[in-house]
């Protein structure tokens, strides 16, 4: 045997048996490195004579490659056995079943609130916004509801301390969507058709009443507007929102400050099995307030009411909610007790449209 011979017969099984990188790095340096056996035998060849070189020469190289393409293999070997190692302890087990039934169920007033939103659309009205936060001007007396007017005092306002008093007087969180009407004739240019969903606050709690509830108006301002295009609009939605064509509607004067004239409108229910069903006939309920735009409210928001006219309605969210699903109580619906959203709550999956149903 050759010395490279030799060399490797050493060599190679050591390198297979490596058992670290590390261990593996430390064969290489003891090998190939400056002062390293395979190197040695190399610098040998110095000394070798001419001939000596022709065949040593190709030997010597060719241990050296036969080394370094073993040490290759191994540290591949290495590194492959390092990452299985890595990815097993990483490893996340993708396939535990979450639950069997999918959780979370949309709670009955964003259901009717998507339900009054396309029956809306679907007429064309646009959906406007307004703060929570208000101030007097905007929830009293640009609606024509003066300081001294007992309507101020009916609606409960809760009232921010006077130091936050600005331009429109004291600020309240807003006791009516109706301000939002305000805000669409002082932003918008008519013809106007919104309507405006959103939470309003009173202190007033009982077993009807929460601090904080939903109410929805609907404001349409154009020309020529009349009592008969306000008829025609409620019973459209009421239809379409209670999914029936026999609907009976009842207009009771009313009073409202800022329209004139005002009604109560009222729909026809019968209790059967003890359960309120609208549609039905015999008793009457009482459901949104509306009227025809006072002149003064167009006139507190730069329109002229020779020119423009404007029918205007509003009614509680929470409460159509109750009509329309059998629900009894009403602060339960604000209580976040997960047993309660599921029973009366909605598939996530199933959003109301008018072709498949809104209440679907
Ligand atoms: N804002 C009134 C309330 O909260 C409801 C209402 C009545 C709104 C008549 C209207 C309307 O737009 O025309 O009691």
């Amino acid at each position: 045997m050759t010395p490279a011979d030799t060399l490797q017969a050493d060599l190679l099984p050591e390198i297979e048996a490596a058992p670290s990188l590390d261990s593996l790095e430390a064969i290489r340096v003891h090998a190939l490195g400056k002062s390293g056996s395979v190197t040695a035998l190399l610098k040998s060849l110095g000394k070798a004579t001419p001939e000596e070189r022709q065949t040593l020469g190709p030997a010597y190289n060719a241990l050296r490659e036969t080394v370094t393409a073993a040490i290759a293999a191994r540290r591949a070997t290495l590194d492959a056995a390092a990452l299985t190692a890595k990815l097993a302890a990483e490893r996340q087990d993708m396939t535990l079943p979450v639950h069997a039934a999918a959780r979370g169920r949309i709670h009955p007033v964003s259901q009717v609130l998507d339900e009054l939103t396309e029956i809306f659309a679907d007429m064309g009205f646009a959906v406007a916004t307004g703060p929570e936060i208000e101030d007097e001007w905007h929830n009293f007396s640009a609606l024509n509801i003066p300081e001294d007017h007992p309507a101020r005092a009916m609606h409960d306002t809760f009232y921010f301390p006077t130091q936050f008093a600005g331009e429109g007087g004291r600020k309240l969180l807003r006791t009516h969507t109706s301000p939002v009407q305000i805000r669409t004739m002082l932003s918008q240019k008519p013809p106007i058709r919104i309507i405006a969903p959103g939470r309003v606050y009173r202190a007033d709690s009982d077993a009807t009443h929460t601090p904080m509830f939903h109410q929805i108006e609907a404001l349409v301002i154009d020309r020529g507007l009349h009592m008969g295009h306000l008829k025609w609009t409620i019973e459209t939605f009421l239809k379409a929102f209670f999914e029936s064509e026999s609907i009976d509607l009842r207009f009771f004067p009313s009073f409202f400050p800022f329209t004139e004239p005002s009604a109560d409108v009222q729909v026809g229910y019968a209790i059967e099995n003890g359960v309120l069903k609208i549609g039905g006939k015999g008793s009457w309920l009482e459901v949104m307030g509306a009227g025809m735009v006072h002149p003064r409210v167009l006139e507190a928001c730069g329109l002229d009411p020779d020119e423009w006219q404007g029918f205007a309605f509003g009614t509680g969210v929470d409460r159509l909610a109750m009509l329309k699903y059998g629900i009894t109580d009403l602060r339960a619906m604000f209580d976040g007790d997960a047993r309660w959203l599921d029973h009366y709550g909605f598939d996530p999956q199933s959003v109301p449209t008018l072709s498949g149903g809104v209440g679907a």
